[in-house]
C-alpha cells in the first residue's frame, strides 16, 4: 500500500508523467522523510533545466551559458561561435549510446573552447545584471515557492551547477530566491581591475564531475556541518547530477528526482535506473512541493 505516494499522485496534475521504478521503496523514503521532518532534511539541486524551465510556449528557455549566447550585449560573432559549440557538444552530453567516460573528453573540450571564446570578446561584469534581466531564463512554476518554503523552515539548499555561478546567482536574485539557507557551488568568473572578464577561477565543474570533491573545494565543511541532515531531496536533469549526493554524511532517506526534458524515449530507462522518481517534460516543481507538504 503506497498511501502517501498515491495521495501525492492524486493531487498532481499529470500523474502519467511520473515514472517510478520502485514505488514501494519511494513510499518508504517519503514516509521516513515525513516522519523525520524539516530538521533532518537538506536539498541539493542542479540549476540549468532543473530549477529553470526547459521550454515555455514552444520556445526553449535560456541556460546560464545561453544567457550569454542570446544577449544583445554580445557581438553576433560571439553568438555564432557559442551556438556552434552548443550544437556540436550538447548532443554528445545527452547521447544515450555513449558512456560518461567517453563523453568527458568532449565536455572538457566544450568548456575549454567556450571559455576561450568568452574571454576573446569584451565582456564586462557590469553587464551581468542587464543580461539576466532581459534573458529568457525562467524558473519552473512553483520553484520560487519551493525555495521560499525551504528557507522558512531553514532547510539548507545547495545549488550545484556546471554552469556559471556569477550568472546563476544573479538569476536567483532576479527571482528574489537567493535566501540565507542557500549555498552555490559552481564555476566563478574572474574579472580584472577594469571589470573585464579574463577567465575562470578555481577548479572546473563540468556536468560529469558534480561530486563530493567539487563541493569540498568550494565549501570545505558543508556536509560535516549538515551531518544531522541525512535526508536529502536531490533534483537534477542529467545523469551526472545523481553524484551530487555523494558527500552526504550518514545518508538517510535520499530521494533522487530527475527531470527528463528531452530525448525522452531514448533516455527513460537510464533515468529510471538512476533516479528514484522521473518527471517527464514537467515544467513545474508541483511534484516536489507536494512531497514537501508532507515533510515541512
Ligand atoms: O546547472 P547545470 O549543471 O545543469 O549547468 C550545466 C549545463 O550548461 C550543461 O548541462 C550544459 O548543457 C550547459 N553548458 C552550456 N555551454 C557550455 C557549458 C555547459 O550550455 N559552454
Ligand atoms: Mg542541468
Amino acid at each position: 500500500m503506497c498511501s502517501i505516494l498515491s495521495n501525492i499522485l492524486q493531487r498532481y496534475e499529470k500523474p502519467e508523467a511520473v515514472k517510478i521504478k520502485n514505488p514501494e521503496r519511494v513510499e518508504e523514503l517519503i514516509k521516513n522523510m515525513a516522519a523525520d521532518g524539516p530538521g533532518a532534511l537538506q536539498m541539493i539541486t542542479d540549476f540549468d533545466m532543473t530549477l529553470t524551465r526547459f521550454h515555455q510556449d514552444g520556445e526553449k528557455c535560456d541556460t546560464c551559458h545561453g544567457i550569454l549566447h542570446s544577449s544583445s550585449l554580445m557581438s553576433e560573432e560571439f553568438k555564432k561561435r557559442s551556438q556552434d559549440l552548443f550544437n556540436k557538444y550538447y548532443p554528445i552530453e545527452i547521447d544515450h549510446t555513449m558512456t560518461v567516460e567517453e563523453k568527458i573528453p568532449y565536455m572538457l573540450k566544450w568548456y575549454e573552447e567556450s571559455h576561450e571564446t568568452l574571454t576573446t570578446f569584451p565582456f564586462e561584469k557590469k553587464h551581468l545584471t542587464e543580461m539576466v534581466k532581459t534573458s529568457r531564463i525562467l524558473f519552473r512554476d512553483g520553484a520560487v515557492e519551493m525555495l521560499e518554503a525551504l528557507n522558512e523552515k531553514q532547510v539548507p539548499v545547495m545549488v550545484f551547477s556546471a554552469g556559471v555561478g556569477d550568472i546563476l546567482e544573479e538569476v536567483l536574485r532576479k527571482f528574489n530566491s537567493y535566501h540565507s539557507n542557500t549555498k552555490v557551488v559552481s564555476n566563478s568568473m574572474e574579472f580584472n581591475d577594469e571589470g573585464r572578464l579574463i577567465g575562470f577561477k578555481g577548479p572546473l565543474i563540468h556536468m560529469f564531475n558534480k561530486n563530493e570533491k567539487a563541493i569540498r573545494q568550494s565549501q570545505p565543511k558543508y556536509f560535516e556541518n549538515l551531518s544531522h541532515r541525512g535526508n536529502v531531496l536531490l533534483l537534477g536533469d542529467s545523469l551526472g547530477d545523481v553524484d551530487m549526493v555523494e558527500g552526504v554524511m550518514e545518508p538517510g532517506a535520499v530521494i533522487k528526482i530527475g527531470f527528463l526534458n528531452t530525448k525522452i524515449e531514448e533516455r527513460l530507462e537510464s533515468f529510471m535506473n538512476s533516479f528514484d522518481i522521473v518527471l517527464i517534460d514537467d515544467q513545474s516543481m508541483d511534484f516536489i512541493n507536494l512531497i514537501l507538504t508532507h515533510v515541512l
